[in-house]
């Protein structure tokens, strides 16, 4: 299993997760988003030439007001850089299988050299109402924003894990 950027070679038309809208952005807009608008990264994991699962990211800021009273405190009064996670889905076939923990630690390792590299105060999802458990396992809170709310229905609730958490998690601290 490698997790890697998707190519423009990559088969993408067996991918399902049962999830049709994000099935739909994998087969038609990932490519796009990545390859011709520069909007963001499909990570996806790969096993034997098939995709099982997917991670799409992009930089993205939030409002200090949106963030948790615990977490504004100790930050300036402008928008603060965040990498955010735009999707997550895994292949029905290999679902509970531990592949969306790796696809989840390994944006979070990404978000631990953004923020190394270039400034990330935390990474942000917008989790689908049968996800909220499975991002609560690694510590992502639930939070109100003002700005950027998505407009799907049913209305994800937005998450939030500062980087603090992350970079203690992973052993990174310095
Ligand atoms: C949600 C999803 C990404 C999880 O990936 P996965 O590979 O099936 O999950 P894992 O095997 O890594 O599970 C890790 C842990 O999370 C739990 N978990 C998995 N999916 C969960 C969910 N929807 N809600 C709560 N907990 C969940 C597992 O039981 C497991 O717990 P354990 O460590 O105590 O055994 C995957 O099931 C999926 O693609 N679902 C459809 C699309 C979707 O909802 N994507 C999220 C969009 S925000």
């Amino acid at each position: 299993m490698e997790i890697r950027a998707l190519r423009r070679s990559d088969d993408r038309s067996a991918f399902q997760s049962g999830d049709e809208a994000l099935d739909r952005f994998l087969h038609r807009y990932a490519g796009q988003n990545q390859f011709r608008h520069y909007l963001g990264v499909t990570y996806v994991a790969v096993d034997a030439g098939r995709i099982l699962g997917f991670a799409t990211v992009a930089p993205r800021h939030l409002a200090i007001e949106d963030l948790p009273e615990r977490t504004r405190r100790k930050l300036p009064r402008y928008p603060v850089p965040v990498l955010g996670l735009a999707r997550l889905a895994v292949d029905r076939s290999a679902q509970s299988m531990g592949l969306g923990t790796q696809l989840l630690r390994f944006v979070l390792e990404l978000a631990a050299k953004m923020a190394d590299d270039v400034g990330c105060a935390g990474v942000v999802v917008d989790a689908k109402p049968g996800a909220v458990g499975f991002y609560a396992k690694f510590g992502f809170a639930p939070f109100e924003p003002i700005e950027g709310q998505s407009d799907a229905r049913p209305r994800p609730t937005a998450m939030w894990l500062p980087i603090q958490a992350i970079k203690a998690a992973s052993g990174r601290t310095r």
